[in-house]
């Protein structure tokens, strides 16, 4: 059966934003006397702001009140925010505006699937906004990634079965929520993290839609 949905993770996949969150959560860290490496930063990809923060609080054997986790999520996001928005389009990643006009060009539906409060801001910096047909992003969903309703949403939201999707994602919990979602996947990243994504590659450099599709399905 033909893919009539391509769904993207937006965070390491589209834009490199990962650095920012990183370096947002690391000055948080120094705040709190917590020591948060690169290394660290990996187990952060994909999940949640509050669950971030519980891992970073985790790392340094500390212990928070809601109230005081709800303050440090707000400083963090407040400094991530800055970051974010002095970004432009020349921070696309390489081959990603082709590949999406190649989708277009084939009626292939755009959707974003993302666990970020902040990504319709991103988009709207980056100047991609128009090339999606469906927003789901951390505002509209309440179950993290590995759990498959991210983009079980954007489907349905489009009217396109899971079988006929097609979900590209750099974090081993959003293939594995693309996975519960009967979805095909493809991993951009790293081939020994994203293992159990049906394809891997290393950027949408030189990507062709056509030969990709085919080596999901078998077919063109
Ligand atoms: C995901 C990132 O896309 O969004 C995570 O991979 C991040 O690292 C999560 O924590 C939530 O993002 P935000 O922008 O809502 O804090
Ligand atoms: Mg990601």
């Amino acid at each position: 059966m033909d893919l009539q949905l391509a769904i993207f993770d937006l965070d390491g996949v589209i834009v490199d934003t990962a650095k920012y969150h990183y370096l947002a959560w690391k000055r948080l860290g120094d705040e709190l006397g917590i020591e948060f490496t690169e290394q660290d930063n990996e187990r952060l990809k994909g999940v949640s702001r509050m669950r971030s923060l519980d891992i970073i609080l985790e790392l340094g054997n500390q212990k928070k009140t809601q109230e005081e986790k709800e303050a440090l999520t707000a400083k963090k996001n407040s400094w991530y925010v800055e970051s974010i928005l002095q970004m432009d389009a020349s921070q696309i990643l390489p081959g990603v505006l082709d590949f999406l006009e190649d989708l277009k060009a084939r009626s292939v539906k755009i959707a974003l699937g993302s666990a970020s409060k902040n990504a319709r801001t991103i988009l709207e910096r980056v100047q991609i906004t128009n090339y999606f047909d469906a927003i789901i992003d951390g505002n509209l969903v309440s179950k993290a990634k590995p759990d498959p309703e991210v983009f079980l949403l954007g489907a349905t939201k489009l009217g396109v079965k899971p079988t006929q999707t097609v979900v590209f994602e750099d974090a081993q919990a959003g293939i594995e929520a693309a996975l519960n979602a009967g979805m095909y996947t493809v991993g951009v990243g790293d081939r020994k993290i994203l293992s159990e994504a049906h394809v891997v590659i290393s950027s949408f450099e030189s990507l062709n839609v056509e030969e990709l599709f085919h080596a999901l399905t078998g077919q063109g």
